[in-house]
């Protein structure tokens, strides 16, 4: 996902230097981003405009998958130009591939100073403080089990749309899986906190809100869960609509349902990861469910919520993984009928249990040819779950206009599907007046990414 991140303040002319952040991977190190910029502007160093005018850049990483690391390296290889022309430059690499290698990374010659994990960011000044004095390989990279940045608010804001971490870390341990390595043990921050933060953010003119977190159903704050903290958000805030992700198929909370079933502003979406269809390798990926009960789980929910749109996270290619295996994936998405899927090749990664326990044995060309038949099937799918809203009309929150044309706007419906219409005859061609605004759009056409329609008069 593609994101503009504003600069969450005016520039403040200092001799402390500007700072660059660019991100890389998920919607957490977006916001850790915002919260890296928000943590230099209240320090008054400015914000640089490109990468080549700034004094401090920031590669804020992720270690999901090898090629989110391959990325990387080349990117670092790529700056090395600017460390030539400015020799004073600081270059530091932050995120979870700064905690999962650590020091390995000074060892590979490349142009880098720093290396600073996802729970280290308020070191940050005092970090490039003794940099400047000359101290060198400068590396933070601990866990800690209560840093939320609670008052740092980032304003991670696209238009009408904005992020808001609810909880870091993950306690789960899918065998896979880096992220507890790389952002340590769960912790949630205070309800309070979050629904003034958001406040704050509809008074900017936000409309929607997406809560994020590793595993949301896991959120936690003395007697407050998942579902009180979005009850409290929609009670004390005016945000128009609220989005999550992800939650954890197993244990996912009955309320969850019932408060999605009943509440207009709490989006009818739910991003729901499978990761595999088969018993014994969702065994082997330590994800507590079998492919009854996740199946089960998602009868239920359409039971409760027909309208509701699923999409899912999955892996081809896991250690072990035959092609009959393999097979009953294909199966349980045929059977879900998911409106869109994220799909990976299994991608062994340092420190996991996955590493340490199995033998990484799927051959390469084998995962691609898996991964090329699930997205062939996803993609029918998605066709044929957006055709099946041809004749309905869905209420659009206006986000921008259409990337082909001015005269076009796009926006999502409840269920997350992405709505593009022209701008009705005889009105207006601004975007000011359309962006925010929520309007009754019939559809009229599909492709497995888009639906079409028009608006529909009141
Ligand atoms: N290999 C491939 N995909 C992975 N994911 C996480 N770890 C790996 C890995 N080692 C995928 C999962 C997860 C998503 C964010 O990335 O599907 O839900
Ligand atoms: Fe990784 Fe599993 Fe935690 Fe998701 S729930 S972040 S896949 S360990």
């Amino acid at each position: 996902m593609s994101l503009t991140l504003p600069e969450s303040s005016p520039l403040v002319s200092s001799q402390l230097g500007k700072v660059f952040v660019e991100t890389y991977g998920c919607q957490m190190n977006e916001y850790d981003s915002g919260i890296v910029r928000e943590l230099f502007r209240q320090e008054k160093y400015d914000s640089a405009e490109t990468i080549e005018d700034s004094d401090i850049i920031f590669l804020n990483t992720c270690a999901v998958r090898e090629n989110a690391h391959a990325k990387i390296y080349g990117r670092l290889q790529s700056l090395g130009y600017l460390k030539k022309k400015n020799p004073n430059l600081v270059i530091g690499v932050l995120g979870c591939m700064a905690q999962n290698l650590g020091e390995d990374l000074f060892h590979q010659e490349l142009p880098l100073d720093l290396i600073v994990g996802p729970d280290n960011y308020r070191n940050l000044p005092e970090l490039i403080r003794k940099i400047r004095e000359g101290e060198r390989d400068v590396q933070l990279t601990r866990l800690s089990k209560t840093e939320t940045y609670d008052e740092l608010e980032p304003k991670v804001v696209n238009g009408i749309q904005a992020f808001v971490t609810i909880m870091r870390g993950c306690n789960n341990f899918c065998t896979f899986c880096v992220v507890p390595y790389t952002r340590g043990r769960e912790r949630s921050r205070e309800p309070i906190s979050i629904v003034h933060e958001i406040q704050k953010l509809v008074d900017m003119g936000v409309k929607q809100v997406t809560l994020l977190g590793q595993n949301v159903n896991s959120y936690s704050y003395e007697d407050a869960d998942f579902s009180r903290l979005v009850e409290d958000i929609l009670n004390k805030t005016k945000i128009e609509r609220i989005r999550f992700t992800s939650p954890h198929p197993k244990d996912f909370p009955v309320h969850l349902i019932d408060l999605m079933a009943k509440e207009d502003r709490f989006s009818s979406q739910i991003h729901m990861p499978l990761q595999a269809g088969n018993d014994k390798v969702l065994r082997d990926m330590k994800r507590s469910y079998t492919k009854k009960e996740y199946l089960d789980l998602v009868e239920r929910i359409r039971s409760q919520i027909p309208n509701i749109g699923i999409t899912s996270d999955i892996i081809v290619g896991f250690p072990g993984e035959t092609k009959e295996e393999f097979e009953e994936t294909l199966e349980v998405v045929r059977t879900v009928g998911y409106d869109m899927s994220y799909m990976f090749k299994y991608s062994e990664r340092e420190g996991t249990i996955a590493k340490r326990k199995f033998i990484d044995d799927v051959p390469e060309e084998e995962k691609s040819r898996r991964l090329i038949e699930l997205v062939d099937l996803q993609t029918k799918i998605s066709l044929e779950r957006n055709k099946e809203k041809i004749g309905q009309t869905f209420d659009i929150l206006i986000e921008n206009t259409s990337k082909k044309s001015k005269l076009e706007l796009c926006g999502r419906s409840h269920c997350g599907r992405m709505v593009v219409f022209p701008i009705p005859e005889n009105e207006s061609t601004d975007l000011k007046d359309w962006i925010g605004k929520t309007v009754p759009v019939a559809i009229e056409s599909a492709t497995s990414a888009t639906l079409r329609g028009k608006a529909v008069r009141g």
